[in-house]
């Protein structure tokens, strides 16, 4: 299988800064070796989830069981960490227009109270039940106290009781071990999967909150957690300087430190956007701190932003190119894709555009980015590259892992602890006092 691969020539850091920085991350490489080693009870503890084989075993047991149910919808109850990861894997693998094209089980996510949107969800997933289909609905929330998450699965649960007698049969909850939720769950009879304690929700994917709606959906689940574990030893190396993920995460604090502060995920392909979004989460909450790990006020943090190619080279270019000097861009780009469309030869119309004739689309996407790269590096806009091999479960696991660690990786250059986010909390413990 292919691998993920990295350009750095382009990140206008000189090589004797990055391995300075680099090696700064020494100490921290050594304690991510040590908590591969440790299992689920350290904090960093979501390195160790593509080698757990008991909770692989115990998903893929439940997908199978619940596939039997010949559901024609899945309803994916979460907000936040509880859903990104699930979207931007479904999305990079199955393509953004998977329920148009499915014959097999849809997907739809109810994440924030929307009334419209909800409604449309019901609307779905009524017509279906109303007509003898299944529809399993898989509420994930790590706290278990999401008011969103909660509002929704209220709203989704009633309705399948309205349609199905022995409804508990058609729910999975994915929880913390004695979460509100999951005592609801063991109360109720619905089926229970188990988040561990210590792994966060934005760097959950790999566990039971991505592999559970992403087996149902028939997404190889093996193959996503065997490129998290191939990436993972790379990015463990202490030869720092072939270690992509100490190198990134060297450049980016390089750039932060020069006052660069927007940090730009512009995806070329359009079925990887959810995945710029799960790792605007990733980046957001995990280095946007008031306090650093001595307890003194910081507030620091890189703005994460997601661009896709080409459709925003006509909204943001100008501004990338000619505006302030304060961004820093990762391209990603996919090397081989699912299908392959040709431009006919003997074109009906004049070619309005010379060079197209003929050619794929592939081919010309390809000339694009050059083009966008080509221009960058002409007005010193620094970059660095990734290039997934193709879109498949493998491929997009490599990049889950990498970003996580590098991410972890940042959070100790600035710093702070990537794995709180206590600000996101006075929001939601202020709208529970609301509405209490
Ligand atoms: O990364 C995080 O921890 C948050 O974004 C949560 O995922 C999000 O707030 C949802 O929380 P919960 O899974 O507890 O419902």
């Amino acid at each position: 299988m292919k691998d993920i691969e990295f350009n750095f020539d382009n990140c206008l850091i000189s090589t004797d800064k990055i391995i300075e920085t680099a090696k700064k991350l020494k100490p921290e490489i050594g304690s991510m070796k040590e908590a591969s080693s440790k299992g689920y009870e350290v904090e960093k503890a979501f390195i160790n989830l593509p080698e757990d084989e008991s909770m692989l075993k115990n998903v893929s047991e439940l997908v199978k069981e619940k596939k039997q149910l010949n559901p024609e919808y899945l309803v994916v109850v979460g907000i936040g960490g509880s859903n990104l990861g699930t979207m931007a894997v479904q999305e990079a693998v199955l393509g953004k227009l998977y329920n148009n094209l499915s014959s097999s089980i849809k997907v739809l996510y109810a994440d924030t109270v929307d009334e419209d949107y909800i409604n449309c969800i019901i609307k779905i997933i009524e017509n279906s039940l109303v007509n003898g289909g299944n529809v399993i609905v898989n509420c994930v929330s790590k706290s278990g106290t999401t008011t969103e998450t909660a509002a929704n699965f209220e709203v989704i649960f009633n309705i399948l009781q309205k349609y199905k007698k022995e409804a508990e049969n058609y729910v999975v909850v994915t929880s913390d071990r004695d979460s509100e939720l999951w005592n609801l769950g063991l109360e109720k009879g619905f089926d229970t999967l188990e988040i561990p304690q210590k792994v966060g929700g934005r760097f959950s994917v790999l566990s039971a909150v991505g592999l559970f709606p992403l087996g149902l959906l028939g997404l190889n689940i093996r193959a996503l957690v065997d490129g998290a574990k191939y990436i993972k030893n790379v990015c463990l190396s202490d030869d720092v300087y072939s270690n992509p993920a100490a190198k990134s995460a060297s450049i980016q604090f390089q750039h932060y430190k020069q006052g660069r502060n927007i940090f730009d995920l512009f995806l070329f392909a359009n079925d990887l956007e959810s995945l710029g979004k799960w790792n605007r989460q990733l980046v957001a909450e995990s280095l946007g701190k008031e306090y650093n790990k001595k307890g003194e006020k910081v507030n620091v943090g890189f703005t994460p932003t997601v661009s896709v190619g080409s459709t925003d080279l006509h909204s943001v270019a100008q501004l990338y190119l000619g505006g302030p000097f304060d961004k820093f861009t990762t391209f990603v780009s996919v090397q081989e894709n699912f299908s392959s469309i040709k431009i006919p030869s003997s074109l009906e119309m004049r070619e309005l555009v010379t060079g197209i004739r003929g050619r794929s689309l592939k081919t010309i996407m390809d000339a694009i980015l050059e083009g966008t790269k080509a221009a960058f590096s002409q007005k010193k806009r620094p970059f660095i590259e990734i290039t997934l091999p193709n879109k498949s479960e493998y491929a997009i696991g490599q990049f889950l892992q990498f970003k996580m660690i590098e991410t972890v990786y940042l959070g100790y250059l600035l710093d702070v602890n990537p794995f709180g986010q206590p600000n996101v909390e006075d929001y939601k413990k202020e709208t529970r006092r609301i509405l209490s």
